[in-house]
């Protein structure tokens, strides 16, 4: 992989600290410096005893593993040898004990309409489901699609999965037909588990129609169950399609959980790369669910009598591990939204803590812009004070928006954790713990037990505090990555070639006097939009499939609201661009790839800025997206006046 060094200068100077609140501290999970300083030395020492322990005392297995941890990277293996269900530990063990009445899943719908599971109504429902899936021919290791609206019944599939070991792929509702082929594809998927459609603004997301487009691309799929949800009219294909009402109708409650190896495939999420493909991030049950569980306890500092809300879409990792298996794993209380923050207007989130009285909060910087934005008057509305933590995630929190949370939705005594994690870290790798850290606006602070990281040079060599450099693991942890699904030898090359002996997956970061990380951004050509990550590579690659593009290039540029905006430079076959066709290569990527991948800008161009190697210097292209004079070298350039085109076009 090269490395372009774009963020690795950092310029922020933050020097506010806020320690965490006294009562906050004194009841909380982790309560003193020592005993962290204790758990970060065992685990980095001696993992297996220290994860060894967790795991006995916090999961229920049916059979005891054979060794705690095998292996260094990237081979690692966690509770090999040990037998153990996902399910069983995130529904039956609860709806066996008292909390088969507590609820499980607060739901509520964006018309308005609600929905709450208990654990024993979770039990029924997943066992349930798990037969259907059996009666559909789904057996342990068959790959399901699960393409839905953020409906409990996107939760019941998943664990209706882990009951039987198969392995579910969960494709977010905003990606395309096309997206869904690719993916079906990879995975080799028998079933998908789909709905009628979902809301999002007042309007349907037509998921039926994407999947019936999709089929005929994707040849393994054998059949599809379909949530109705919105009640619009979809077609329904004889002995393919099925409602899910009519197979839950008449299936029995009784389903054994199958205990599955701790290493077996829970689940496979597709995430971008720095190339074009989507890669298949495949997580096992074992290591995964100890991660998902300890961090959630630790970072959320959860309690049993918490109501806790994290905003993410369940196709995304944070609604993987942090909306489903890690609370679940602790038997807590989870608010589920389907829509968008501000429909039917701007205080819906505040509404919804309002409501619930929701304790814990979990959403991502993208949104804290969109809520300043909005006015602090939406907040204002609605009583706040059940709040008593508040989580950031997906990107790097400006401070101004740190502190807007902190103040207009924290009222000055929620603590923050700035949570920096992966889709292949699979739970939080480094961030506050609520009741020891002394907070910093902007910073994700400190590694959590058992996580070993590093901020080192391309050689691989530790730099001193303040100097930025690529953030590394230099240990195994249990929720890693396994492997990319059906392609071991890029997830070798991808997360293990860079700095040999260190996982690393493409952040830069700096540490300070304090010991402190600070996230600065990615250093490949992946994007993060709205807290997603996007490659350049799969909007170009969508961009040059239109008849009418000769060749694009597509970077990011700061963009208010998400963070980064995609800009994409495209010369065309005729040489000519016009608005007709900006319209259009807009809706050619959004087809190819989703709404997600909308372009904020195409620029026409006669010619790209090449290298006389004639490789396309993205970083000139990104100072004129950025509307920036261009400070570094550009003696490499081949032609000049390509350049001084491009600014002219801009200025125009
Ligand atoms: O660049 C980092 C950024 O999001 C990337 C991971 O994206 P994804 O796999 O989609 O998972 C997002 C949710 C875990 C990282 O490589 N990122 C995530 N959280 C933070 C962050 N950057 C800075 N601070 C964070 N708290």
């Amino acid at each position: 992989m090269s490395i372009d060094s774009k963020n690795i200068e950092s310029s922020l100077q933050e020097t506010r600290k806020f320690a965490p609140p006294a009562d906050f501290a004194a009841n909380a999970n982790i309560s003193s410096e020592a005993q962290y300083q204790a758990m970060w030395q065992k685990a980095k020492d001696d993992p297996a005893g220290f994860w060894g322990e967790l795991a006995s005392e916090n999961l229920r297995w049916s059979k005891r593993w054979d060794s705690v941890m095998d292996q260094s990277m990237p081979e690692t293996r966690w509770f090999n040898g040990g037998k153990i269900n996902a399910c069983d530990n995130c529904v039956d063990r609860h709806a066996e004990s008292w909390r088969r009445n507590k609820a499980a899943i607060i739901w509520e719908g964006e018309p308005g309409d609600t929905r709450v599971l208990t654990y024993q109504d979770l039990h029924r429902e997943t066992s349930k489901f798990a037969n259907v899936l059996k009666r559909l021919g789904v057996r342990s290791g068959d790959r399901v699609t699960l393409y839905m609206p953020l409906i409990p019944e996107l939760a019941i599939a998943m664990l209706a999965c882990a009951r039987l070991g198969a392995t579910h792929s969960i494709i977010f509702g905003g990606f395309s037909s096309d997206a869904v082929a690719d993916r079906n594809n990879d995975a080799q998927a028998k079933v998908v588990v789909t709905a009628d459609a979902g809301w999002r603004r007042g309007k349907e997301v037509l998921l039926k129609q994407a999947v019936d487009e999709s089929l005929a691309k994707s040849p393994t799929v054998e059949k599809v169950v379909v949530v109705r949800r919105a009640g619009i009219p979809v077609h329904m294909a004889t002995d393919r399609d099925y409602w899910w009402h009519d197979l839950m109708s008449d299936v029995s409650s009784d389903c054994e959980c199958e205990p599955v190896d701790a290493e077996h495939p829970l689940f496979i999420l597709y995430t971008s790369g720095s190339t074009g493909k989507p890669k298949g991030v495949l997580h096992t049950t074992g290591g995964y669910l100890l991660g998902t569980m300890m961090s959630s306890r630790w970072v959320f500092d959860l309690k049993e009598e918490d109501t806790y809300w994290c905003t993410a879409d369940i196709g995304w990792i944070t609604g993987h591990s942090y909306v489903v298996y890690g609370p679940l794993a602790n038997g807590s209380t989870v608010v589920m939204y389907e829509g968008a923050p501000n429909w039917p207007h701007e205080g819906r989130f505040w509404e919804i803590i309002e409501k619930y009285r929701v304790s814990i909060f979990y959403t991502a910087p993208t949104a804290i812009r969109a809520f300043i934005k909005w006015g602090d008057h939406w907040p204002a509305k609605y009583d706040l004070s059940s709040l008593r933590l508040l989580g950031s995630v997906g990107e790097p929190i400006n401070p101004e928006a740190w502190m807007w949370y902190h103040k207009v939705i924290g009222a000055e005594r929620c603590p923050i954790v700035d949570t920096w994690w992966q889709t292949e870290t699979g739970a939080i790798m480094v961030s506050p713990l609520p009741g020891i850290t002394a907070t910093k606006p902007g910073s994700c602070t400190q590694p959590l037990p058992g996580v070993v990281p590093d901020i080192v040079d391309q050689q691989g060599n530790s730099l001193p505090a303040n100097q930025g450099g690529l953030l590394v693991m230099r240990q195994s942890w249990p929720s890693m990555l396994r492997t990319l699904y059906g392609d071991h030898d890029r997830f070798k090359e991808t997360y293990f070639s860079t700095i040999p002996g260190c996982y690393f997956a493409g952040d830069g970061a700096r540490r300070d006097e304090d010991g402190y990380i600070w996230v600065m951004g990615r250093v490949d050509d992946v994007l993060n939009v709205a807290g997603h990550r996007l490659s350049t590579m799969e909007v170009e690659s969508a961009l040059v499939a239109h008849p009418q593009v000769a060749e694009a290039a597509v970077v990011g540029f700061p963009h208010d609201i998400k963070g980064e905006g995609i800009c994409c430079f495209v010369t065309t076959k005729s040489g000519e661009g016009n608005e007709s066709l900006e319209r259009d290569l807009i809706q050619h990527v959004r087809k190819h790839i989703g709404a997600l991948a909308t372009p904020d800008k195409i620029k026409f161009a006669a010619a790209l800025p090449k290298t006389r190697s004639g490789k396309i210097m993205r970083r000139l292209l990104r100072d004129i997206a950025a509307g920036r004079e261009s400070a570094g070298d550009t003696t490499t350039l081949e032609d000049y006046s390509v350049l001084a085109k491009l600014r002219e076009n801009d200025e125009g």
